[in-house]
């Protein structure tokens, strides 16, 4: 028997066709099949309703007829029953369990079968996009986590991805740090900690030019002159970026992120005449008071609140790069969508950076790309406030790793006394990031959240602790038989599942592919979150109430295969999060 990955789409697929030959409308019927609470099947046809209601027939008379029309093939897959008003519940067989889970037998398969979601599809990703000069610290970790893991899983489903990282390295912040580095350097401090001297002149300058008009003026003329191209401010400038891109990349190694290609907003200062020209010429922008703005007049808010893409100074800002950049990511990497990861904070200017993009490129003919800002909210201290250091600094994100990796130092020789040191300092390095990571996904991004070393490194409850646990548990089952868990011969002759525990783990096995259609469509995470916390718990059930390593060779060789397939799919599951996982800790 051969069973697709994606079942919800075949049903949909099969619905269709037997309307047709049911006589309905055929083009006209949406089926909507979803995942069903599994208490009433693991697919639901939702769609009968909708398409009954609206030609004034009896929705159950008409889920009677496509039923009668689905194909004996299915039918021999599935149990169907319709429910309520006129719904169509869809129950797999155990012996499909089988087949679907004999085909699903490692992380290619799985790929493969997901592949049709995103196929062809050239996705942009911009995330990470830190603003020079400063050191990255928690508050930074949310784009970068939550864009790597949508990177991930986008790849996964097929899109080709093209990860930017947008580095701020053409802001105003510029004035004032050539300035503070030209008249407030400490040498010797700037030979120790580069990226700690940079910060305390940038805040210094700052503070000097709060106090002094003088010196504003000064850090503006700074500005200017590296504007305009002064050889020494922009080699002053270059000095700035190698620095911190140096304390970045530390990070990025650490959390496993690769970019493509980063184009920071430097990258785009010679091609914003262009913006200016054409958002002129297609009448999209106005004057007001000295500047270049755009109004939206159909929109509550943007029809009094303008978009500046000049300023009244001649000087462009974070608006101009920003349609510059969107011009550059269909022009050159013909991107069909754009992700863009950012707090909430910056909605506005997202919102109409891309109502401005909409007019301007049907005005120009150019082809419109799908457009997402992936915004998330904030981490909270115990407080319920912005996290901060006990003296008010933001927390750097090279020591909150750090001090993660330490804690789970702790808990592994606890736990683990006899390993060798290396080998806990290598697990407490995956169990430590994996717990920060993992704490920033599996919460719904639009939320804050409140940072809580104990629940993050937590073996109980959905934390990475307790998954990497789970998977590590699989292992050990697999290694006391001595066999390597992708091995056929442990799981060949393997029979339908059977009891209960075998049979809820079979179907929430199946469950993947929805789920991974859920997170990629959403760009949602925590779906994938919530998903592998569920098969871990459905897991631990079947383990705890059937003995794997029976003597009856095909009741043992489907049990070892539902511990197989579990650990495939919570192993693929963490690594598009973004996680290691570990064969034992
Ligand atoms: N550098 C910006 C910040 O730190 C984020 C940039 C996001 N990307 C973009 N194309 N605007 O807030």
């Amino acid at each position: 028997m051969h069973v697709t990955f994606n079942l919800a789409a075949e049903l949909d697929a099969a619905l269709k066709a037997a309307a047709g030959k049911a006589g309905l409308e055929a083009d006209a019927f949406a089926p909507e099949v979803r995942p069903a609470d599994p208490r009433h099947g693991d697919f639901q046809a939702n769609g009968i309703l909708g398409y009954a209601k609206a030609r004034k027939l009896n929705p159950r008379t008409t889920a009677e007829q496509l039923v009668a029309a689905l194909p004996a093939e299915l039918l021999n897959q599935c149990d169907v029953a319709i429910a309520g008003p006129g719904f169509i519940n869809f129950t797999l067989k155990p012996a499909a369990l089988l087949a679907w889970l004999r085909q699903h037998d490692n992380a290619e398969h799985l790929k493969a079968g997901a592949a049709s979601f995103y196929a062809g599809q050239r996705y942009v990703v911009d995330y990470s996009s830190p603003n020079t000069a400063k050191q990255l610290h928690v508050g930074h970790i949310r784009s970068m986590v939550i864009g790597e893991a949508i990177c991930r899983l986008l790849g996964f489903c097929g899109a080709t991805v093209t990860r930017d990282n947008h580095i701020g390295d053409w802001g105003t912040q510029f004035g004032k740090l050539i300035w503070g580095y030209k008249h407030l350097r400490d040498e010797a401090a700037l030979e120790r900690d580069p990226l700690e001297e940079l910060e305390r002149l940038y805040k210094a300058a700052d503070v000097a030019t709060k106090e002094d008009p003088a010196v504003l003026d000064a850090a503006r003329a700074e500005l200017v002159k590296l504007q305009d191209g002064d050889a020494e401010n922009l080699g002053l400038w270059e000095k700035i970026i190698a620095i911190s891109s140096g304390a970045f990349r530390e990070i990025y190694r650490r959390l496993d992120i690769n970019f493509d290609c980063e184009l920071g907003e430097s990258f785009y200062k010679d091609q914003l005449s262009r913006i200016y020209t054409e958002l002129h010429e297609t009448g999209l922008s106005t004057e007001s008071q000295g500047a270049q703005v755009v109004f939206h007049p159909e929109h509550p808010r943007f029809k009094t609140q303008p978009f500046i893409i000049r300023k009244s100074d001649g000087a462009s800002n974070y608006a101009t790069t920003d349609l510059a950049t969107m011009l550059y990511r269909t022009g050159h990497f013909k991107a069909d969508a754009i992700i863009v990861l950012t707090d909430t904070r910056q909605a506005d200017h997202f919102e109409q950076l891309w109502l401005t993009t909409q007019k301007w490129y049907a005005a120009k003919g150019y082809r419109l790309p799908r457009f997402e800002h992936v915004s998330f909210g904030s981490i909270l201290g115990s407080d319920g406030k912005a996290i901060k250091t006990r003296s008010g600094d933001p927390i750097k994100l090279q020591a909150l790793l750090d001090e993660a990796v330490e804690r789970a130092f702790g808990q592994v020789t606890e736990k683990s006394p006899e390993l060798p040191e290396a080998e806990r300092r290598a697990i407490a390095e995956t169990v430590g990031i994996g717990a920060v990571r993992y704490a920033d996904l599996a919460q719904n991004r639009s939320s804050d959240y409140v940072f809580d070393w104990e629940k993050i490194l937590s073996f109980d409850g959905n934390t990475a602790p307790y998954l990497l646990y789970a998977v590590s548990r699989v292992h050990s089952i697999f290694r006391k038989l001595e066999l390597q868990p992708d091995d056929a011969k442990a799981t060949a002759g393997a029979t339908a599942p059977e009891a209960p525990g075998e049979i809820a783990l079979a179907r929430k096995l199946v469950g993947l592919p929805a789920v991974l259609n859920t997170t990629t469509a959403q760009l949602r995470p925590h779906f994938l979150c919530t998903y592998l916390f569920e098969l871990a718990g459905a897991f631990s059930s079947f383990y705890a109430a059937e003995k794997v390593l029976v003597d009856e060779p095909e009741v043992r060789a489907r049990r070892l295969m539902l511990c197989a397939r579990t650990l495939l799919f919570l192993e693929t599951g963490l690594h598009l999060l973004g996680l290691r996982t570990l064969k034992r800790m």
